[in-house]
């Protein structure tokens, strides 16, 4: 609808000019005053007529009126005045000029302006730490990351996606502890990251009735800081261990990292910015720890070296973020964590702004809100948790079980299973407001008739139904649209790209799950309502197939902006 409006925008303002010369309204103040009625059947859009009624004195319904008599546009159908709105309604021709061949000419690019060009933007998200579990807790940095770095990228940024892994800190004195103490190099080979994780936990357990464990595990890191060969040696083989099980789950979502430089990566690139922090005065000494003081801004103090002078999160946060300005030249750097991180993101934005580096202002921290599975929360440290991968693996196991019942036949019915259980459990997670909190309901989420990725990929399928049914036939008479429901499924293509822009602006993939239900539900009552392979009209009948090509078309665009995976046939 972007350029609909601002047709229309455009001819309002020259009937304006002819209405009076005191309105000094410009094309985007125009834009601006704009919506969308709640119902299609009360226009495309409406232009509220209250603004001006001060500068005519006049009633708002009797603008309208005036305009509605007055307005000429090549783009609109009629236009009626209601209760102090001019409700405009699109003509066909648009719709099929401006939406449907443009859909058919631009195929995977529709709905991309291209206002990246020339912009780099930087995702810092999923990070797990190694030794930890992998858990729900981290679906939202994962998916949200990726769907922003997607869309990012749709819109023709240069993208880099980094999985800042936590790979450096005292759980690894603690895991070479647990290692030595309880384990064995079999065992880690066999269980992979579960073993590791059993071993974190079972050294929480054992630490807490014999505190000389911390001691040990201190020691241990102290050394691996030293670079003791050993501890080196089995760090990187932990490191290695979790990221080949991290990579298993990435792979299922469709997700490539473009760099995996972890926090161990940074431990040689914090005493310069310390040092900086120094010698600007901004560091204090706070009982025996540096610290730099933000109480100015309502702040608690940001963290910079303990006591013993050992680094901090958010000395290695500033540090990376230094180096990876240097490295990439961002126009944004996007951390998205949970909200229980925002005031770490607050804290250490403030300090690289006062450090004087001019950039702190392309810095954004996108937080969300907690996962709950059927009510319960998550407990790390006790080891109990859900892990991602099971709970992949649980959708995956419904969808196979749903589709050996109704579908015994289907072809790559592996494959299916995958993208559909793995889809439906991103799209349930998408589809909510990233910073509330959720309840995952797997039912819910398996369901193919609510609002969930079960129903936009059946959607999907269908429309790969038809169009290999009507592969064949030539299509190309000029199109002809003939009823309401082929009119108002261009009408909500038409948005895709507002769609695209909005959840840019928000940081918010739903916008996109959202307008995915909305194609869907239009697309679906077109089907019910029209024949279309079998419409007696020829022109009739090849309208309604593009229709649904470009239909796919932008499904099939939407579902890779939310990391999901389509699929011909389920
Ligand atoms: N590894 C951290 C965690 O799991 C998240 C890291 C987020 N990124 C950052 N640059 N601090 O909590």
């Amino acid at each position: 609808m972007n350029n609909f409006k601002l047709t229309v925008a455009k001819d309002m303002l020259s009937c304006l000019a002819e209405i009076s010369s005191d309105i000094n309204l410009t094309v985007d103040d125009i834009l601006a005053m704009f919506e969308y009625p709640p119902d299609s059947s009360l226009g495309d859009i409406a232009f509220p007529c209250f603004k001006l009624s001060r500068i005519l004195r006049k009633a708002p319904p009797m603008i309208a009126k005036e305009i509605s008599e007055k307005f000429k546009s090549s783009v609109v159908s009629k236009v009626e005045a209601v209760n102090g709105y001019l409700n405009i309604f699109v003509t066909n021709e648009y719709l099929i000029n401006n939406v449907l061949y443009e859909i058919e000419n631009k195929k995977e690019k529709y709905g991309s302006d291209g206002s990246g060009i020339g912009k780099v933007a930087v995702f810092d998200y999923s990070s797990p730490n190694v030794a930890k579990p992998f858990h729900i807790g981290h679906l939202g940095t994962t998916v949200i990351g990726h769907s922003l770095k997607m869309l990012h990228e749709f819109q023709g940024y240069d993208c880099v996606g980094i999985n800042y892994l936590g790979d450096w800190g005292t759980q690894f004195g603690k895991l070479i502890v647990a290692y030595d103490t309880w384990g064995s190099q079999e065992k880690v080979e066999n269980g992979g990251v579960d073993e590791l994780v059993a071993l974190y936990v079972k050294f929480h357990q054992e630490a807490e009735k014999d505190e000389e464990l911390n001691q040990l595990a201190r020691n241990e890191f102290t050394k691996l800081e030293s670079h003791d060969e050993r501890n080196i040696k089995l760090w990187k083989w932990f490191v290695d261990i979790s990221l080949k099980e991290y990579q298993k789950t990435y792979k299922q979502l469709g997700i490539e990292f473009d760099s995996y430089k972890g926090e161990s990566f940074y431990t040689d690139k914090m005493p310069a910015q310390i040092e900086k922090l120094r010698n600007s005065g901004l560091m204090k000494i706070d009982d025996g720890a540096s610290i730099v003081d933000l109480s100015e801004y309502n702040m608690p103090p940001c963290l910079i070296l303990k006591r013993d002078g050992s680094t901090l999160y958010p000395t290695r946060d500033i540090a990376a973020a230094v180096y990876r300005k240097e490295a990439y030249n961002f126009d944004k750097c996007i951390y998205v964590t949970s909200a229980g991180q925002s005031l770490h993101f607050a804290q250490w934005f403030k300090v690289v702004e006062l450090m004087g580096y001019d950039w702190y202002d392309k810095l954004v921290h996108v937080p969300y809100g907690t996962v709950s599975i059927n009510g319960e929360k998550l407990a790390t440290r006790t080891g109990n948790v859900i892990l991602l991968k099971d709970l992949f693996a649980t959708a995956i196991e419904k969808v196979s079980e749903i589709i050996e019942e109704k579908n015994p036949n289907l072809p790559n019915k592996e494959e299916v299973s995958e993208a559909v259980g793995v889809g439906s459990v991103v799209f349930y997670y998408l589809y909510n407001n990233r910073i509330k909190d959720i309840n995952f309901i797997m039912e819910d989420a398996l369901s193919f008739d609510g609002n969930t990725g079960p129903y936009a990929q059946y959607t999907y399928a269908r429309c790969c139904g038809i169009l290999e049914k009507a592969s064949g036939l030539n299509v190309n008479t000029d199109p002809v649209i003939t009823s309401s429901e082929e009119a108002d499924l261009l009408k909500v293509l038409s948005k895709f790209n507002e769609a695209v822009k909005d959840a840019i602006k928000e940081y918010e993939p739903s916008v996109i799950t959202r307008y995915i239900i909305d194609v869907c539900s239009s697309f679906n009552k077109f089907y019910h309502n029209c024949q279309i392979v079998n419409a007696e009209d020829e022109s009739v009948r090849n309208t309604r197939i593009r229709l649904t090509n470009a239909v796919k078309t932008v499904l099939g665009s939407a579902f890779g902006l939310i990391c999901m995976k389509k699929t011909e046939k389920i």
